[in-house]
């Protein structure tokens, strides 16, 4: 399998060690470190930003050159020709669907939106002024005790069920957690409406009258949702992959890849672009010139939220289409002339010109512009990041389903140790 070897010469050791070297499909190859340990050695990368922690076909970023494809197909053409159920079938299985596989496909998802009644009850424990994403922690990890019918991940059936579970009940659970924060009732999901359609209309219809789903905000949600459908070994994507690996039930690694997702540096960044925007608040150029410095001095720890990304280091791609989008549901609006959207175009406009985010590479990231948009729609900050994870879901359960299906190990790094050495518990007087 190795296609080329690397050689390791270590001061003090006689012979090199060889390393196999192993080329993808495209992308740089990977060095195989896993002999290392025999001449008692591990590898250091904290951060993992030159470790390859699996093999995977699933997606691939080429951050150079601003390049998204999952399983092959570039963004830009999935987000304009297809939708966000269809890029979960590709995603979960490999190839785009037949006409037939696609209506058995979205059959299949509309007929499991429902959640038990009882998790209703659930919800209940939950103090209402909860931020959402802790209830969505909670609340998916508890699938597994709803639905433990079909939890023999060795059982390629058994994770389809569940893979068809998360990605029907996570809108539904998504905006149970807005209603229950407001206090408004749940809204049973409605199987005549699309994905998109339905959340807007769990969201904010009510028993009380008729709820339209608008087709633009409609369009602009399955946007929202492909382009936050997978992103590689992300934060939340490793981290639902680790606890997989040690052959915890679907639901639980999802809710651990919630809790990932929930930090600002990774999906809380589209609410921190709000805050952002808010603590900024004067849209004067003096005001966001002053922001702006703050986030280039290197003793504040002020950042530009929604700006940088790990491995984008020219341009987003994702970004470009959820800028159209947002110009999209902006005009919809009639929003061109909000203080905050001001001094977000603002922002962009000076990151784009300043050398110190030039020479950092640092342009506006997917999360941005999806803060913006959700904003203009009328959702609330805390329920962004929500949003977020039901989009991410199709991504974390493909991912998963496929290191059980490849055959995995546990996953356990190991450590460069820099505390005490062994020493004796003191005597006692
Ligand atoms: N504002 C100001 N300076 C920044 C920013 C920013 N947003 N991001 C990075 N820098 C600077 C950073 O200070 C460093 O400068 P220097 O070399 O002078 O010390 C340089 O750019 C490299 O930054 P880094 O922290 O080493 O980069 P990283 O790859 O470790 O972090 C990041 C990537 C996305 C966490 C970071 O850019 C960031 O915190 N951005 C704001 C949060 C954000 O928008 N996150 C969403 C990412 S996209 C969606 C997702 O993945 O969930």
């Amino acid at each position: 399998m190795a296609d080329k070897k690397a050689q390791l010469t270590i001061e003090g050791l006689d012979e090199a060690i060889d390393l196999p070297i192993y080329s993808g499909t495209t992308g740089p190859d990977v060095i195989d470190v896993r002999g290392l340990i025999n001449a008692g050695y591990f590898t250091y990368d904290p951060g993992f930003v030159s470790t390859a922690s699996c093999e995977s076909g699933i997606t691939y970023i080429d951050g150079a050159n601003g390049i998204l494809l999952h399983r092959g197909y570039p963004i830009d053409q999935l987000a304009k020709n297809s939708n966000h159920i269809e890029l979960c079938y590709l995603l979960l299985n490999g190839e785009l669907p037949t006409a037939e596989q696609y209506a058995d496909f979205e059959s299949r998802i509309r007929n499991h939106t429902m959640v038990h009644e009882q998790i209703a009850n659930f919800f209940k424990g939950f103090r209402r002024d909860a931020h959402p994403m802790a209830v969505m922690c909670g609340v998916a990890g508890a699938l597994s005790a709803f639905y433990h019918d079909n939890l023999d991940i060795t059982q390629e059936y058994d994770r389809q069920v569940s893979a068809i579970r998360l990605v029907a009940k996570m809108p539904t659970l998504a905006a149970m957690c807005y209603k229950y924060n407001i206090g408004q009732p749940f809204m049973y999901p409605r199987n005549d409406l699309s994905y998109a359609e339905n959340f807007l209309y769990m969201m904010f219809g009510t028993p009380c009258e008729e709820y339209v789903p608008n087709p633009v905000f409609a369009k602009a949600m399955d946007r929202i949702f492909m382009l936050h459908a997978d992103h590689e070994q992300n934060a939340s994507t490793s981290t639902v992959r680790l606890a997989g690996s040690t052959g915890a039930n679907p639901f639980a690694c999802i809710s651990a890849g919630i809790a990932a997702l929930w930090g600002p540096a990774h999906g809380g960044a589209n609410e921190a672009v709000l805050a952002m925007l808010s603590e900024i608040g004067d849209d004067s150029e003096e005001n966001i010139q002053r922001f702006v410095d703050r986030a280039k001095d290197r003793e504040d720890p002020f950042r530009l939220m929604g700006f940088g990304h790990r491995v984008y280091r020219n341009f987003d791609p994702r970004a470009k289409v959820m800028k159209e989008t947002c110009d999209e549901v902006l005009g919809e609006l009639g929003l061109g002339d909000d203080p905050q959207l001001k001094i977000a175009k603002r922002l962009e406009q000076i990151a784009l010109e300043d050398d110190f985010f030039i020479e950092r590479k640092l342009y506006p990231n997917v999360d941005f512009y999806s803060g913006i948009i959700l904003k203009a729609m009328g959702v609330p900050t805390n329920m962004f990041t929500v949003i977020f994870a039901m989009a991410r879901t199709i991504g974390w359960v493909s991912h998963w389903n496929e290191m059980i299906t490849n055959g995995v190990r546990i996953g356990r790094p190991r450590q460069l140790y820099t505390g005490q050495p062994q020493r004796d518990y003191p005597e006692k007087k």
